[in-house]
Order: structure tokens, then C-alpha cells, then sequence
């Protein structure tokens, strides 16, 4: 049985109450046709700031700012009426400050609706964590491979392969529970590091190439739908590769246009339908 009511949007200490008794189905959505599609099946639906990546061809996901994601948070929720929405904090939106993060956060959420922020950062970050939380904004924190990171951990790289970056993953992530946040993101770790956190936190762990153990999971959803336009990474699994499908699509139309079939007098106004 869910543990969450029907006919509500999933609150966050809903989502939270979900340890030990459901997995979280979450993926990204930054857009309303996708996120309209997505609503019923998830519990969570992230406004990644891989939207940088994913939706503007950028190189990484440093230069999105608050501004942008809050337009794309904000056409999510209207667009949602059962899932949980959290949005990312962008890249020098909170770092600086707790002050900085709940100005941007407390912002973020007036302009979406949004039900919570995700914030990337270890131990350093759980005072920011506690700041916010104690001020009323749920705090989603996320470690082990940290993409704002992406130039101090010169790439993409899998996170925790030995002891020492292990324990200090486990540190990051206890840190943020003691502070406060209602779940953990773990990114690109080992699959023992990601089984052993899940296994000794009290809130909820969602994986994305952690393990299949964590409390849920989260993917891009254009790697999932085959729209992402390049090679997904080893952890994500396509389910349908809805790009042949659109490209097949847009072809017709072309085709249609150019040798006139497109449109019909039926597409067309103060056109009178034959016998009237
Ligand atoms: O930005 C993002 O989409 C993310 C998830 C994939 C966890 O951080």
C-alpha cells in the first residue's frame, strides 16, 4: 500500500515517511509536457540544474542561474498535481552563505511553488543545510559526485572507489541528516558505499549510479526516453527510444508540407464542411 494519500501532492515528510516502506520513483523534468507525462508514476520530480547540460547544450551545469530554474520549476508545478517538486539550488546561488542559500532558496520557492530545494555539497555545506530547514525551506541534500564540483574533481568521476573517500561520503552524508535534510541524492558512488549509507541513515537515500539498494531513484528523463542525443552514462538504462519516434514523425510532416497534403481544408477556417 502507498503510504501517501490519493488525490494530494506528495509532501515532503510524506516522501520522507517513504524509509523503509516504498522506493521513490524520481527522474527530472524541466519543461510541462514532460512534466504533465510524468506526474502520475513518480513520487518526486527534480528541476535539475542538469537542465544546463541537458536542455541548453552546455558544457557542464555551472552557468544555469536561479532565475532560469525557477521559470523552469515554476512551469513543472502548474503543470504537476501528485508528485513532489524540488528544485536544484544553482551553482553560486548558496555557497557562500547560508544567508546567500536562503535568500536564493526562499526565491526560488516563492516563484515556483516548488516543495523543497536540492543542494550538492558535503559536510562544509550542513550548516547551510540547518539554516534553511530551521527557516522552513526542505532541504534534498546531494553527495559523492558532485557535478558543480566538476573542476575541483577534474571531471565527471565515480566517487568512493576507496576507504578514505568512502568514509568521508558517509561523513558528508551524516552531516546533512544531523542538519536536517529530509533525504540524500547519491551520485556516482560505489555500490558498497552507496548500500552502506542507506543502511545506517535514517531518511531516505535516492540513487543515480549509487546502488540498488538506496531508499529510491532518480535518472535524467531524456536518458531514459533515448532523447538525450548522445551516449547515456553506465548507470542510467533507456526504456524507449522516443527520439526515432519523434524524428519519424517530423519527417511525415515535412513530407506532407512539401508535396501539399498538409494541411487539409479541414486544418483551414471559414472553410464550410461539404453539405452544409
Ligand atoms: O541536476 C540533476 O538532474 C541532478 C540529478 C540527476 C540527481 O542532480
Amino acid at each position: 500500500m502507498s503510504v501517501h494519500s490519493q488525490g494530494k501532492r506528495i509532501s515532503v515528510p510524506q516522501l520522507r515517511a517513504y524509509k523503509g516502506q516504498q522506493k521513490i520513483a524520481a527522474l527530472t523534468a524541466y519543461t510541462a509536457p514532460f512534466a504533465r507525462l510524468l506526474d502520475d508514476a513518480l513520487d518526486m520530480i527534480l528541476i535539475g540544474d542538469s537542465t544546463a547540460m541537458v536542455g541548453y547544450a552546455l558544457p557542464n551545469t555551472l552557468s544555469i542561474t536561479v532565475d532560469q530554474l525557477a521559470m523552469h520549476a515554476a512551469a513543472v508545478v502548474r503543470s504537476t498535481s501528485h508528485a513532489c517538486v524540488i528544485v536544484d539550488m544553482p551553482f553560486g546561488s548558496y555557497q557562500e552563505s547560508p544567508q546567500q542559500g536562503f535568500a536564493n532558496a526562499a526565491r526560488m520557492l516563492a516563484a515556483s511553488g516548488a516543495d523543497g530545494v536540492k543542494m550538492e555539497g558535503g559536510a562544509a555545506l550542513a550548516d547551510t543545510t540547518r539554516f534553511l530547514v530551521e527557516r522552513g525551506i526542505p532541504v534534498l541534500a546531494h553527495v559523492g559526485l558532485m557535478p558543480q564540483y566538476v573542476n575541483t574533481m577534474g571531471g565527471f568521476k565515480a566517487q568512493g572507489m576507496d576507504e578514505e573517500s568512502a568514509e568521508r561520503i558517509m561523513q558528508d552524508a551524516l552531516a546533512h541528516e544531523r542538519a536536517g535534510a529530509f533525504g540524500i541524492v547519491l551520485e556516482g558512488v560505489a555500490e558498497a558505499v552507496g548500500r552502506r549509507i542507506t543502511q545506517t541513515l535514517g531518511i531516505p537515500t535516492i540513487g543515480i549510479g549509487a546502488s540498488p539498494a538506496c531508499d529510491g531513484q532518480i535518472l535524467v528523463t531524456e536518458d531514459i526516453l533515448g532523447l538525450s542525443g548522445a551516449r547515456i552514462p553506465k548507470f542510467a538504462s533507456q526504456y524507449v527510444d522516443a527520439g526515432a519516434v519523434i524524428r519519424a514523425a517530423v519527417e511525415q510532416y515535412a513530407s506532407d508540407v512539401r508535396d501539399g497534403s498538409f494541411p487539409k481544408l479541414e486544418n483551414c477556417f471559414g472553410v464550410k464542411k461539404s453539405g452544409q
